[in-house]
């Protein structure tokens, strides 16, 4: 009988889409996708080490997992994803585990997993750099899912100093674009409406074979035109990476969101050479100034912490201060966590103490919810073309979908399908969510 294989994911999106590329590649050696963990033979868990507490929930996990091993004796137990990368030891030493993958291993998956029933546990966490996962399709499970992603992508080459992700995930990567285009292809002609084009460093993209040089401006240009029905967005992108022409590029098609995710991290000069993000202050308003003037009605996110090391109070009010600049519509705000490895854990203090890192981010949090609810208040009367993707939480009359700029909006359902484009005018909103009609 085929073995039944669930995962369970963490994190990015990128892991979103790892599954399912590590499903495609048990698939076709005959396991089976299971979306119930009670009915599974072997449980994987896809996992992240961005911040300490994305580790906290996994080895919580694994005691949970303990337990039902216990219970049920024949289960097989894999850890793959990031922190498989940089904690294979502990991750082996743990009992409920039985194989470890890193990122770039998940085609020997099939093999670490026949090897666990010789109880031996089993792990291969080698780097390969030229590991895209190429031919490997996604795995699509008949359902409604009308967003796809794709990997475009792999791995960071920035070195930015707080981060794990050049030590998990390995050197940058590029796909080739004929391999992108037929990943589109296929989401298209499975009837997704929408795909997201990944990397941790989106914008650098580059692919040269002996006829073309493609660049991300170039790659999103050849992506749109090849499937005028898809919505085409992308994430994550780096400021450094952020060029007129890409900018340029995104007002032209209407099928690419108006919306760009630009992680900014903190708004102090100091604090950003500290972290190694490679631009100023000033760089990034000026690209956010680009960005605004070419294309109207762009939704502008970001990512940023605070309590990076030596960050002071002045820090901290230039952060706050870009934040009411910039005026986001919405941001993953966080507070620093050392990452064992990185370029700041070796070499900087962390010195900020914790109740100050708290106390600052109960501040961001705060004033970017209130700039959230005033930029949204400026949709009310406005109508939006939102991708309808089910029945919202609350009620089974209404839908909820996501305007270009990534925006949620809720409607009542009446005379409208799931995976069709509605416009819908706005009516009432709050600081995370539209309402209209
Ligand atoms: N501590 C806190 N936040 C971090 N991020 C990355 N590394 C750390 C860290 N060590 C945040 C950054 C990044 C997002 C994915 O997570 O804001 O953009
Ligand atoms: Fe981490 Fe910086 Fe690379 Fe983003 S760009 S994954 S923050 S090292």
């Amino acid at each position: 009988m085929n073995k039944k294989v669930y995962i369970e994911t963490y994190g990015c999106q990128m892991n979103v889409a790892d599954s399912k590329s590590v499903l495609s590649i048990l698939q076709l050696e005959d396991f089976a996708s299971v979306t119930d963990v009670e009915e599974a033979d072997i449980i994987i868990i896809n996992t992240c080490s961005v911040r300490d507490n994305a580790e906290q929930k996994i080895w919580h996990r694994l005691d949970f997992l303990k337990g039902l091993k216990r219970r049920q004796k024949n289960i097989k137990v894999g850890i793959i994803g990031c922190m498989a990368q940089v904690n294979s030891d502990n991750l082996l030493k743990h009992v409920a585990v039985d194989f470890v993958a890193g990122p770039d291993a998940y085609r020997s998956l099939p093999e670490l997993i026949s090897k666990t029933y010789n109880n031996t546990k089993t792990s291969n966490v080698d780097f390969n750099i030229n590991e895209t996962y190429c031919g490997i399709e996604q795995y699509k499970n008949n359902t409604n899912e009308i967003s796809g992603f794709i990997p475009i992508t792999r791995g960071c080459n920035n070195f930015c100093s707080y981060c794990i992700v050049p030590y998990t995930r390995g050197r940058e990567r590029s796909s080739s674009y004929k391999d992108i285009i037929k990943s589109v292809l296929d989401f298209k002609n499975n009837n997704y409406k929408e795909i997201t084009l990944l990397g941790q460093n989106v914008n650098s993209y580059y692919f040269e074979d002996k006829n073309k040089k493609v660049d991300f401006p170039e790659l999103i240009k050849m992506v749109a035109e090849k499937a005028p029905e898809l919505r085409i967005r992308f994430t994550t992108s780096h400021p450094k990476d952020i060029s007129d022409r890409l900018i340029e590029t995104i007002a032209q098609y209407d099928n690419i969101c108006n919306h760009i995710h630009l992680p900014v991290q903190s708004g102090s000069n100091k604090i950003l050479k500290l972290m190694n993000r490679k631009y100023t202050r000033e760089w990034y308003l000026d690209r956010v100034n680009k960005i605004k003037s070419t294309i109207p009605n762009c939704g502008l996110s970001s990512d940023i912490f605070c309590g990076f090391s030596d960050e002071s109070e002045t820090d901290f009010e230039q952060t706050m201060d870009l934040i009411r600049t910039v005026k986001y519509d919405s941001a993953f705000m966080f507070k620093y966590s050392v990452r064992p490895g990185t370029f700041a854990a070796n070499k900087l203090i962390d010195n900020v103490p914790e109740k100050i890192k708290i106390k600052r981010l109960n501040n961001m949090i705060k004033v970017q919810n209130q700039i959230s609810l005033e930029n949204n208040k400026k949709d009310i009367g406005k109508s939006f073309e939102v991708l309808i993707e089910g029945k919202s939480k609350r009620s089974d009359k209404e839908y909820f979908g996501r305007t270009q700029q990534n925006k949620v909006v809720v409607f009542p359902s009446k005379g409208l399908k799931i995976n069709q484009l509605a416009i819908v005018n706005i009516k009432e909103v709050s600081s995370a969510t539209l309402k209209g009609e």
